[in-house]
């Protein structure tokens, strides 16, 4: 694992500006119909390794590359993508060999849909006879700054008491199944999972496109167990940008934490190589994921108040500042705010200091039969600890929050995020598939 001092530094030349960002044909049309463009040409300047969070921090383009390699995985502190693809999987096969090519034909899949080329010898250069390899709705489409960050479900290190893939010793002790929290409504088809992956791009297509590649390169192997298509970032990790509004029209992620803010991410975000011991050593530069699929009763909220509104969330819904104040980067008040509302109640100052990276999605998926739209927030949070983070955090939104009337978490998972892929030699899990190995019977990966 390399060391965080190293990725303090920014990397420009690990982007493409949106103006030199290649579409995914022209790739094509560079290396020749028929040309299998290997690692080696896929190595171009999005593709360069090492820098970590500070890698995006310049890809304000749209259209850009966001490098794949580097000590942390991309997604997490890089400024939010508009859009979002979030996959859970279930893996189908029994055979630990068999998800290790998975895992690694992914990894490939993965570097080359970021740096905006096809999979494999792409959509139309392949033999006529057999299907492409790459599904060809990205073609043409910029890089659109697509990201995508995998991470691990407790299930794969053990299910129903079974050590599955000889991963039980590495399993990280932060790695906990999240409690029950008053008010939760968990639809298990839409909660759990082997394996994750968030796609996130400012194309949606460019996202749905990386999921569905993957999905397909997993047939046989793994299926979809559930997904979530997001749009309308509810965060920033952008302190200059403009922040963004939620389904209940207040700006959101205002108090996030920084992509750019390098003492937060690596003391409340990034997993410190002393935090986990032995067999889970592995999720040193890595972290945990909390993802919520939170439905809102729209409705109702449509039918309150301005006053009540803002008095639940403990902030004005204009400008967005918290009680007391007048802007919206003022620092909060907590004692002006009711003692139920929502920042008050989510504030560090009342937990203890806690703190996570928000990253979550607006969705609306229809309706839900009886005319109301099934619409919500898709909680996405990156945490070093579950366990001093969200769980306490929702705990007592949970029991507390004035939110909660108009909410419903309806679906729930948690997910160990690994460190990044280092370079193209490198592919998502080897620590700990590496370690595993070393810890129990020797098998290799
Ligand atoms: C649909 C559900 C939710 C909505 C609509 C919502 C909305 C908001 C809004 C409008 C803010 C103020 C702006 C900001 O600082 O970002 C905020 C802040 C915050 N929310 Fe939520 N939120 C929801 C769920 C959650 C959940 C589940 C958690 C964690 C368990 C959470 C944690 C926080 C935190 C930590 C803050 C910042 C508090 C501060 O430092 O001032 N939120 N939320």
């Amino acid at each position: 694992m390399s060391d965080d001092s190293t990725q303090d530094t920014p990397a420009p030349a690990q982007e493409e500006s949106a103006g030199t960002a290649p579409s995914r044909r022209a790739v094509l049309g560079w290396g020749g119909a028929g040309l299998a463009l290997g690692a080696a040409a896929a190595g171009g300047a999005a593709l360069a390794t090492g820098g970590g969070e500070d890698r995006t921090v310049n890809a304000a383009g749209s259209g850009a590359a966001v490098a794949f390699h580097g000590g942390h995985q991309a997604g997490i502190a890089t400024p939010v993508q508009d859009r979002l693809h979030f996959a859970a999987f279930d893996v189908k096969t029994k055979d630990r060999a068999e998800l290790v090519r998975l895992l690694k034909d992914w990894t490939r899949a993965a570097e080359r849909m970021c740096a905006g080329r096809e999979v494999g010898e792409g959509a139309i250069s392949a033999l006529d006879a057999a299907p492409p390899d790459d599904t060809g709705e990205a073609l043409g489409l910029k890089p659109s700054r697509l990201t995508l960050t995998i991470g691990f479900g407790p299930t794969l290190f053990e299910r129903d008491g079974e050590d599955r893939f000889g991963l039980r010793a590495a399993r990280p002790e932060a790695l906990v199944e999240l409690p029950h929290f008053p008010g939760d409504n968990l639809d298990p088809a839409r909660s759990g999972g082997d394996l994750c992956v968030q796609a996130c791009a400012d194309d949606p297509q460019v996202a749905v496109h990386a999921i569905r590649n993957l999905a397909r390169i997993g047939f046989g192997k793994v299926t979809v167990r559930w997904s979530q298509l997001g749009f309308g970032k509810t965060s920033s990790t952008t302190p200059d940008a403009q922040t963004p509004r939620n389904m209940m029209g207040f700006k959101d992620g205002t108090r996030n934490i920084a992509g750019t803010d390098t003492a937060k991410l690596r003391k409340h975000v990034w997993v410190d190589g002393r935090d986990e011991k032995g067999a889970a050593a592995w999720m040193a530069g890595g972290s945990y994921l909390v993802a919520r699929r939170i439905r809102m009763h729209i409705e109702t909220w449509d039918r309150t108040s301005l006053r009540e509104q803002e008095d639940v969330i403990g902030r004005d819904k204009g400008e967005g500042a918290p009680f007391g104040k007048q802007k919206e980067h003022d620092e909060p008040l907590l004692k002006a705010m009711l003692p139920d509302s929502h920042v008050r109640l989510a504030h560090p100052d009342t937990n203890g200091g806690a703190m996570m990276l928000r990253r979550g999605y607006s969705f609306t998926d229809g309706t839900d039969g009886l005319g109301r739209l099934d619409a919500g927030l898709f909680f996405l949070a990156y945490q070093r600890d579950v366990r001093d983070a969200f769980i306490p955090v929702q705990g007592r939104l949970a029991r507390k929050d004035a939110l909660m009337e108009y909410l419903q978490h309806v679906g729930s998972g948690v997910f160990a995020m690994p460190p990044g892929v280092v370079d193209t030699g490198d592919w998502w899990g080897r620590g700990l598939f590496e370690k595993a190995a070393d810890q129990t019977d020797g098998k290799g990966a």
